[in-house]
């Protein structure tokens, strides 16, 4: 047997190390040095890494336009608000990784995409046995006698299932869970991970057999190690939400096949994962009026427009006690600044106030346009003023106080008269956007906004 040693792998760009460095010789990436045990006779270079470059074989040079359209047609899975993100669908021979953090709801998800495929699927479980995959499966109405369950943690297994029951689509539950004997690392190290994706990527391919794998992320966001399967698959997903709120959201990071920036929606109740057609009526559906702290923001994610509810309380703390700061959904360095701008240029002072700043139903604000609306929150909430209720804010709200322009204005207004607000405070420069029922406010700086809003 052969001897083993403990190496240090850069899970960005997958050279090893003899030693750990904070930093990776090779690619210069940060904190990416992981300890793994491998045999002594390991390349020194992922074999991945090197192998798949190798994968396609050369073809002619072609002028571009003489080059045949792809033949690679997708295949929808019958779970729309994810054939929305993939575009289409799945592509035979396509690898994809589902990633997110640990009880979001992949598993449900891929069980019940398998059990909504119209061909034959195969669903592998390596973190839970079948009996228990079973219950859940007729729980959630996956019953379909096409749909194919194995409880297996072995490469050769998995391979062997496949060889069996030859579906057309393979979830594989998770990548970090599964084992190729041949490799001398636990599972769930870099090297494992890495040359089980890089197998199923190969049967994927020979097979022309869509695979999806499952990836558990760290909370800093990274696919748990192994960032550089993000290299060997063709498209990754990612899986978000908050545990504590029942909406789910799915977006395409990367897709060899199609755009990617359609969101899908769904809602996780007690049968399972549903799509939600409808965010903004399931997002404010809970909104009181006329209490202040509450704004309503058209945001955008994707290309889908979502109304969602920022909500702020400000509480008196006694003189000589830090305030605290407290953000849900907002990053905290953001809401720091508005608060600056706000306290500098629009005269509130929050320096004896405790701040809290939420966004409803576990939704994150990622969208510069949703700068105005979280002031204007504050603001209502340091004033105990409400915004008028028909409102909604939209614009970036600069270090001068200034309120910038947004992109996709259209798109967000026709969500916002759908949902019924009559008023839309935006930016005074952006280009007037055509409306049917609700008219438009302009203001240049955070201050007209407020005396405009409260
Ligand atoms: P799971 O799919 O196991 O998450 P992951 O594979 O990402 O780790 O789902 C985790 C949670 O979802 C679990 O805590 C219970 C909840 N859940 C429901 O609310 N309804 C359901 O129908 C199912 C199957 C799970
Ligand atoms: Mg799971």
């Amino acid at each position: 047997m052969a001897r083993l040693r403990t190496v240090y792998i850069c899970s960005d760009c997958g050279v090893q190390h003899p030693k750990w460095n904070g930093q990776c010789a090779s690619c210069n990436a940060w904190n990416t040095l992981v300890e793994d045990v491998v045999g002594n006779d390991a390349p020194l270079v992922s074999k991945t890494v090197a192998v798949s470059r190798s994968l396609n074989a050369a073809s002619e040079p072609l002028p571009i336009m003489n080059v045949a359209h792809t033949s690679a047609a997708a295949s929808p899975t019958g779970i729309s608000e994810f054939d929305r993100v993939l575009d289409g669908g799945l592509v035979p021979g396509s690898v994809t990784l589902v990633s997110g953090e640990p009880g979001i709801g992949k598993s449900t998800l891929l069980l019940q995409l398998v059990g909504s495929w119209s061909h034959t699927s195969l669903y592998v479980s390596a973190e839970e046995s079948a009996q228990q995959v079973r219950l859940r499966a007729e729980r959630i109405g996956v019953t379909g006698d096409h749909t194919y369950l194995v409880s297996a943690m072995s490469l050769g297994d998995i391979v062997a299932a496949i060889d069996k029951v030859k579906p057309s689509l393979v979830v594989v539950d998770s990548v970090q869970t599964i084992a190729d004997e041949s490799v001398e690392s636990a599972p769930g190290s870099v090297t494992q991970v890495r040359e089980c994706a890089f197998r199923l990527v190969q049967e994927a391919k020979a097979r022309n057999v869509a695979v999806i794998l499952v990836g558990h992320v760290t909370k800093d966001g990274n696919i748990a190690g192994p960032r550089l399967l993000e290299h060997v698959v063709d498209t990754v997903i990612s899986f978000e939400g908050d545990r504590l709120h029942p909406l789910r959201m799915v977006r395409a990071v990367k897709h060899r096949f199609g755009t990617t920036n359609e969101l899908g929606l769904f809602e996780m109740t007690d049968r399972g994962l549903v799509g939600v057609p409808d965010a903004s009526n399931m997002l404010l559906a809970d909104r009181q009026q006329g209490v202040a702290g509450s704004v309503v923001v058209p945001t955008i994610d994707g290309q889908r427009p979502l109304l969602v509810e920022v909500q702020a309380l400000t509480t008196k703390v006694a003189t000589g006690i830090t305030p605290r700061r407290s953000a849900q959904g907002v990053e905290s360095s953001r809401l720091a600044m508005l608060l600056a701008v706000l306290e500098r240029r629009a005269k509130i002072p929050f320096a004896s106030l405790e701040v809290y700043a939420s966004v409803v139903g576990g939704v994150r604000l990622n969208d510069p346009g949703s700068d105005l609306a979280v002031c204007l929150a504050l603001a209502s909430a340091a004033l105990d003023t409400p915004v008028h209720s028909d409102m909604v804010a939209l614009g970036e709200v600069g270090l001068g106080g200034e309120i910038r322009h947004v992109t996709h204005l259209e798109r967000r207004v026709i969500e916002v008269e759908r949902m019924g607000f009559r008023r839309v405070l935006i930016p005074s420069n952006s280009k007037a956007p055509e409306l049917r029922r609700a008219t438009l406010v302009r203001a240049a700086t955070l201050s007209d906004a407020l005396s405009l809003a409260l």
